[in-house]
């Protein structure tokens, strides 16, 4: 088993996405400008979703033209659909790695909330982005949602994420990362959701995005290492949540998640001292 994990930092699009304030330009820049002086590989930027849903990453386009970018450093987004990946086309700049993430849910409700439409629906919205990022070299990687609890419908299956995890990895190979969007699941939950998920996809492929709402992110991250997981995402500052989830708070933060996998004794190839930098920087935007 590696003893490297890989940290995909969420702060400036899960976070901020969350912020009813508006934040400029600038600061967005600033923040994602420092954490990609710290080592860290991954960093989810935006979103090309509907401005009227999420006003506060209606300026990701000017977000990918101003920010500073890193060699190595891989800058994601969330594209929904074929018109978000317009304008993700339209926004991205020449040289620069960028990563499009799509995303489900293993629930229904938290579906129809989310995406306005079933699961079915959005594998097919999906798919088009998939192969649009393929044909062009981008990379890619998947969310499913509510992978213990759905705000809507309660505990989820672990079968119906697995069931997830199967459908879009009929469209094409990528990281899962599987979302407790909701922040209601336990270590022994994650587990046995895990347990389900292995079946289609091996543990390497696979990432976990946990949200704090109970406390119980870093126990849940410390069950999926043991799992074999070794992909975890993170908000600097804890920041983050999302506005179709009611009771979503933050993230968890990317400084905690560093000192428990740093104590366990995996490598990151994060720096302690900027994360902590923006960290502060972060939370000074909410
Ligand atoms: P839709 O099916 O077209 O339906 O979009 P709609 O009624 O929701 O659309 C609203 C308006 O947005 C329409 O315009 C669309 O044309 C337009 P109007 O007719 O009202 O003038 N529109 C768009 N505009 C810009 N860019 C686009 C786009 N697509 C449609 N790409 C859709 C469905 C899902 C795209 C829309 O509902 C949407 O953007 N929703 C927001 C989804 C979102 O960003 N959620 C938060 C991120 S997911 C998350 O946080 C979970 C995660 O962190 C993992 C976890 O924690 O579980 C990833
Ligand atoms: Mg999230």
């Amino acid at each position: 088993m590696s003893d490297f994990v890989r940290i995909h930092e969420v702060g400036p699009r899960d976070g901020l996405q969350n912020e009813p304030g508006v934040i400029p330009v600038a600061d967005k820049v600033a923040l994602i400008d420092l954490l990609g002086t710290s080592g860290l590989r991954d960093i989810e930027v935006g979103s090309f979703v509907s401005p009227k849903w999420v006003p506060q990453m209606a300026d990701t386009d000017r977000v990918l033209a101003d920010l500073t970018p890193v060699e190595g450093v891989s800058y994601a987004v969330l594209v929904p659909n074929m018109r978000g990946w317009d304008g993700f086309v339209a926004a991205r700049v020449p040289g620069v790695i960028y990563e499009v993430a799509v995303f489900i849910s293993a629930s229904e409700g938290f579906s129809q909330s989310n995406l306005n439409c079933s699961i079915a629906e959005s594998v097919e919205r999906l798919a088009p982005v998939v192969r649009a990022a393929v044909a062009a070299g981008v990379g890619v990687r998947g969310y499913i949602s509510c992978v213990t609890d759905c705000p809507f419908e309660g505990p989820v299956a672990p079968d119906a994420v697995a069931r997830a995890a199967e459908m879009v990895l009929a469209v094409a190979p990528m990281q899962l990362s599987l979302g407790d969007t909701i922040g209601k699941g336990t270590p022994e939950r994650v587990v046995t959701m895990l347990e389900a998920v292995s079946q289609v996809a091996p543990v390497t492929q696979l990432a976990g995005h946990f949200h704090d709402t109970g406390g119980q992110a870093l126990a849940n991250i410390d069950a999926s290492l043991e799992m074999g997981l070794r992909a975890f995402d993170s908000a600097v500052g804890g920041l983050g949540g999302c506005p179709y989830a009611p009771g979503a708070p933050g993230n968890v933060a990317t400084e905690a998640v560093l000192d428990l996998v740093h104590g366990l004794g995996f490598q990151t190839g994060v720096d302690v001292d900027v994360i902590a930098k923006a960290a502060k920087m972060a939370r000074g935007m909410r």
